[in-house]
């Protein structure tokens, strides 16, 4: 496997990228990407997509689970089997309530750049830039902690090695082969960071993206006409696009046809975010859409991004009846469509917190055990109760 090479998309707009071209460091670890060995194999990538194949035909089921945003110094293996385990419960809980067997995604292992709704924030009265993941800076509340640092991405990839150890010993212990996963998957938003792990193949038609199994494209990054399309476009790993309310239906249309061009069954799993407010009007033309032009994708529910909210005392929150109430609506647009419900994309904390809540009355609890790093989480009873009320 070579370098890369200079692709179409390197010369596209690109929304959300780190102002950090003049650290002194970028140059070197840009360079230290390109030379890594690449975090998952062909092989891995593959047997990935022959699962998703499943779900796409309705043979089986999804979840893919874990942190908004995953912290650094969570990359030990104590953190790794906590987490993994938590992601089985849920896809264990699933598989009974469908009888189907259920393929496990984790947000893991590279989870480590978060899109952001504004450049700064205001902390005690001091304008700084917001945090954008471990991948990019620090969320301690400092001019210097928030400064982007492109050497970041070097131990972003440390830290994706160690986990993705864990998770492969994982997959050979499990009873299935390891088919069934656990899997590794975050947004792909920072370029240097899944460019520098792109990896031509001369015996393979498409590249592989190194970074992880299973890369998506966020809200905020998926303009048909910028580079995070055109990159996810070129690699051969199963891919993933958040779709929220606002996209139309021929956004939707352009979005299958770039993603999924030859049409195969579990290239592309669209994850729907749409609130629980937007749902029932927004959901049903783009499930037309895609199911008039007959691309075989995986339909996942994301009930947790188009439901934050602030609560009264400023943290973000969301609640427990918002979610199910958009994941129940989806199942029942996409099961009227006639399509396969292939399941659902959570934020969930493998240790008991307090940041999503079951109603209102509840949000006085939040300050407790906040501990995300960006995103309110479920706690795995929190969404097990969820997977009862849909399946
Ligand atoms: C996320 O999944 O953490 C996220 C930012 O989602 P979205 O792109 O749907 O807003
Ligand atoms: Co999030």
């Amino acid at each position: 496997m070579g370098a890369p090479l200079p692709s179409a998309w390197e010369s596209l707009p690109a929304e959300q990228q780190p102002e950090w071209d003049a650290h002194p460091a970028h140059a070197a670890a840009l360079g230290w990407l390109r030379g890594a060995t690449p975090l998952v194999t062909h092989t891995e990538v593959a047997t990935l997509g022959w699962g998703l194949a499943k779900v796409a035909r309705g043979q089986a089921r999804l979840v893919q689970a874990g942190d908004c945003a995953e912290s650094f110094y969570e990359s030990g293996a104590g953190h790794t089997a906590a987490k993994a385990s938590a992601l089985e419960a849920l896809a264990d809980r699933v598989a009974a309530r469908t009888g189907q067997s259920v393929l496990r995604i984790g947000r893991i292992a590279g989870q480590y750049a978060k899109p952001r709704s504004a450049p700064v924030e205001t902390v005690d009265g001091v304008t700084l830039p917001v945090f954008r993941g471990h991948m990019v800076n620090l969320e301690t509340a400092s001019e210097l902690a928030r400064r982007p640092d492109p050497r970041r991405m070097v131990w972003a990839y440390h830290a994706s090695t160690e986990i993705l150890r864990d998770l492969r010993a994982r997959r050979v212990a499990a009873a299935d082969g390891g088919r069934l996963g656990p899997w590794s998957s975050h947004e792909a938003l920072v370029l240097d960071y899944e460019a520098g792990l792109v990896r031509h193949d001369p015996a393979a038609d498409r590249s592989l993206l190194g970074s992880t199994h299973f890369p998506w494209i966020g809200e905020r990054t998926r303009q048909l006409d910028h580079a995070h399309v055109a990159l996810l476009a070129s690699v051969r790993n199963p891919v993933g696009c958040k779709i929220g309310p606002s996209t139309t239906p021929d956004t939707l249309l352009r979005l299958c046809a770039a993603l999924d061009p030859d049409r195969v069954p579990g290239r592309l799993t669209l994850i729907f975010r749409m609130g629980r407010d937007a749902v029932a009007e927004a959901l049903p033309p783009l499930v037309r859409t895609v199911v008039s032009t007959g691309h075989p994708v995986v339909w996942l529910s994301d009930p947790m991004h188009g439901n934050t909210r602030r609560a009264a005392g400023g943290l973000k929150t969301r609640y427990l009846a918002d979610l199910i109430a958009e994941s129940r609506e989806f199942r029942r647009v996409v099961e009227r469509a006639g399509r396969h419900v292939g399941g659902l994309h959570l934020e969930v904390a493998a240790e008991r917190v307090t940041e999503c809540v079951g109603r209102p009355e509840e949000e006085n609890a939040l300050t407790e055990r906040y501990l995300s790093l960006c995103d309110p989480r479920l706690t795995v009873e929190q969404a097990s109760e969820l997977i009862d009320a849909v399946f």
